[in-house]
């Protein structure tokens, strides 16, 4: 091909060049001039233009193009046509330039302004509202508990949930030989120390530091070697109330529990309480209230009887009393305790009380 381009005329070669040039650059001539079409083109678009552009600058430009070729033979032109074939070269060459210029600037600026575009962020748009989370369920019912008992003068306790034998059983009026103590209702963690299963342990531990009068309440998890089941679950949450002064009496547990189960179930509310046992109390009492949601005619949650069993209470034991160093011949006191995922069980109707410790969002956004 160098041998017949070099017996060509050279003018012709040139003007063949511009020629070729003219038609491989019409579809970039849209880019250049007063009303240069590069609106509405795509960024990926413009640069993949950009590119052929280039390809197009060393083809017709570049070392090996035609022109090039063109330029080195101008030494070689006979010399009476030397002169004007080097001005035909050279402006031959400077409208390819030009073209290309005007085309690559065009396709840069909107380059440019494209990924500015693409870049930048509309601040008068709406934000994007992060999720928040909410509180629990039993969180949520452990502070309207919270917060009666704060308005009926009672501080809140929180304690350890590792405690001694002391703590769990011995001062607790609990004998060597009561169940509570075997290894198959207590997780014992090592010798001498096991996982609270109830937050009675709280009682000793308040009247040590407070000493007596004292009047608390002890929500707190606890745990129990239970299978899971639809009413068990082996970490489960209790409050625990505690109330000791002089010539307390089982009037005022009375009205005490009376009137929390009114704040939280509504005024109508009435509770009753049955003879019972337990270990830390003398006289002991189970209590019941009436059906919140049947008002006591008798309901799926009251399971017909119009009744809902909540908690254990009863008069302090004076050994416990003692064992916490209170006087008891000065002191009297009631406590009472409950489990705060059963009261949530009823107030929400759940058919499962696993639920509530399994953290699945889609059971407990229900609650927000
Ligand atoms: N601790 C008992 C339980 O877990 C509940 C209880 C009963 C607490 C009587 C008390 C009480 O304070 O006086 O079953």
């Amino acid at each position: 091909m160098a041998e017949s381009q070099s017996q060509e005329d050279p003018r012709t070669q040139v003007e063949a060049a511009s020629k070729a040039f003219e038609h491989e650059f019409e579809r970039f001539a849209r880019f250049t001039g007063q009303s240069a079409a590069v609106h509405g083109l795509t960024l990926d678009h413009a640069e993949s233009e950009q590119r052929a552009l280039a390809e197009l600058r060393t083809r017709h430009l570049g070392k090996k193009s035609v022109l090039a070729n063109c330029k080195k033979s101008i030494g070689r032109v006979a010399t009476e046509g030397r002169a004007a074939f080097g001005q035909l070269v050279q402006s031959r060459e400077a409208e390819i330039v030009s073209a290309i210029e005007q085309a690559e600037t065009k396709l840069k600026d909107h380059i440019q302004s494209a990924r500015t575009l693409r870049e930048s962020i509309d601040v008068t748009l709406p934000g994007r509202r992060p999720r928040r989370g909410h509180l629990h369920p039993i969180t949520l019912v452990r502070e309207r508990l919270e917060d009666i008992f704060v308005a009926l003068g009672y501080a809140i306790e929180d304690d350890r949930e590792i405690e001694t034998d002391f703590y769990n059983f011995d001062a607790l009026n609990i004998p060597p030989n009561h169940p509570a103590r075997a290894s198959q209702d207590t997780f014992y963690t090592i010798e001498g120390l096991a996982l609270r299963s109830q937050t009675s342990t709280v009682q000793i531990h308040a009247m040590q530091r407070r000493g007596a009068p004292v009047r608390m309440i002890a929500p707190g998890r606890v745990f129990r070697r239970d299978t899971p089941d639809p009413t068990h679950n082996p970490m489960f949450f209790q409050v625990e109330g505690l109330c000791v002064d002089r010539g307390i009496t089982m009037a005022h547990l009375k009205g005490t529990v009376a009137e929390l189960l009114r704040r939280m179930f509504g005024s109508k509310t009435v509770t009753r309480f049955r003879p019972s046992y337990f270990p830390f109390t003398e006289p002991s009492a189970e209590f019941d209230f009436s059906c919140f949601k049947c008002g006591g005619s008798g309901c799926r949650i009251c399971k017909n009887s119009g009744w809902i069993e909540l908690g254990g209470s009863g008069m302090v034991h004076p050994n416990v009393l003692r064992a916490a160093g209170v006087d008891s011949d000065e002191f009297s006191g009631f406590a009472f305790g409950f489990g705060i995922d059963r009261m949530v069980g009823l107030m929400y109707e759940l058919d499962d009380i696993r639920l509530l410790f399994e953290n699945d969002v889609r059971f407990l956004e229900q609650f927000d």
